[in-house]
């Protein structure tokens, strides 16, 4: 009788500390800045990301960053992590994989940064595009690649790395610009000059055969189910807002130039309210500078920027509390409630970034960040 109680205490005791155990590795609360724990204790190697919502679960996608010495660069690609809650979220492996082939654009040594994924409803499809940059050239082939899956967590088939819109002018871009004969030669990198010639399109016509560069970037589905691949062009100099193709593996051809000559890069959009709201930075690499939030009644602008959306001390708003926009996630189910996504970058251990979301407040009608070490969900309303 003792015996047969002694075990039943005993199993009983273990099942209870492994549920204490279990909740404890649970995350509980958003802690920005902090290690982000996934389902096997590691820190969400997910960076540059963004998160689709698909049959009740949140699929976040990111750059997954090798430590700075791994001399095996076969591991890299995109990363893929679910999640029901935000919070507490499952690795799913790379959803994107270098090619061990000389020949792929895409093979180990290349850079990848900030991945996106959107669902294409006429082809049922899964389309990824990324910002690739070529092994061993730096940043200087500023190309968009594009993968398509038919499951959401992939593995995504790769299908190529392009320059967007090759031959074709942007809407809305006067003929005296598209005729004029200036290649900015004579001018110096930064002058007033120089920067009268960018926003009259100096590189536009430098970059019309070849196609537009495309470095930062991030996707965004319109109401009316056009894509638009929205991407730091013109030596980091102007936004292109690129139309996509019906099965969003293409441009149209059709694209706008957004805040011509204001060097913004990190886009990431929302659409609440009845307006386009743009969170942006500026363009100091790996180090924070400050946020700059732009507003627009159409798609296709105009885009009017309307200042920095941080609320902190004057030092937390020059760096957006030491993190860069990629994207502002829409919460499902509650309307007009999104989460600022940024990055922390670590430059020297890129893996070891950390994510910096923070709740979207409301300041009479404009999109505020402010700053919370730990926070939950049911701080927005
Ligand atoms: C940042 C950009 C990052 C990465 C980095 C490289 O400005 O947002 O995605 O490209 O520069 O220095």
């Amino acid at each position: 009788m003792n015996n047969i109680f002694c075990k039943i205490s005993l199993t009983l005791a273990f099942a209870i500390l492994s549920i204490c155990a279990r909740s404890q590795d649970l995350n509980h609360s958003f802690r920005p800045g902090q290690v982000w724990p996934d389902n096997t204790g590691r820190h969400i190697n997910a960076h540059g990301g963004g998160i689709i919502y698909y049959n009740d679960t949140y699929y976040w996608f990111g750059e997954f960053r090798l430590p700075r010495y791994e001399k095996d660069k076969t591991r890299y690609g995109v990363s893929c992590y679910s999640s029901k809650d935000l919070l507490n979220w499952k690795n799913e492996g790379l959803a994107l994989k270098v090619i061990t082939d000389s020949a792929s654009l895409l093979n180990p040594g290349c850079v990848i940064e900030r991945p996106k994924v959107i669902f294409n409803k006429k082809t049922g499809k899964y389309v990824m595009w990324f910002h690739h940059e070529l092994k061993g050239q730096g940043y200087k082939a500023a190309l968009t690649g594009v993968a398509v899956s038919e499951n959401i967590t992939g593995p995504y088939s790769y299908i190529r790395s392009i320059r967007p819109n090759a031959g074709a002018w942007p809407q809305d871009f006067p003929e005296e610009n598209k005729k004029s004969m200036a290649d900015g030669k004579e001018l110096k990198n930064g002058s007033v000059e120089w920067k009268q010639a960018v926003v009259e399109g100096l590189y536009v016509r430098r970059d019309f055969d070849g196609g537009q560069m495309a470095r930062d970037m991030t996707l965004f589905v319109d109401n009316d189910g056009k894509a638009y691949h929205i991407h730091a062009s013109e030596e980091n100099m102007t936004l292109h807002f690129s139309e996509l193709t019906d099965d969003y593996l293409d441009f149209t051809g059709k694209y706008y130039r957004v805040l011509p000559g204001e060097s913004n890069e990190a886009p990431a959009l929302f659409f609440s309210k009845g307006k386009y709201f743009m969170f942006t930075s500026g363009t100091t690499g790996w180090k924070p500078n400050a946020a700059r939030l732009s507003v627009a009644k159409k798609i296709s602008g105009e885009w009017k920027s309307v200042g920095n959306p941080c609320r902190g001390t004057d030092d937390e708003n020059k760096i957006t509390f030491g993190s860069q926009s990629t994207q502002i996630l829409p919460v499902e189910g509650k309307k007009n409630v999104f989460i600022y996504m940024g990055d922390r970058w670590i430059e020297d251990n890129l893996a070891d970034s950390r994510h910096i979301w923070l709740p979207v407040e409301w300041e009479k009608g404009f999109p505020v960040i402010k700053w919370y070490p730990n926070w939950s969900l049911n701080k927005i309303k």
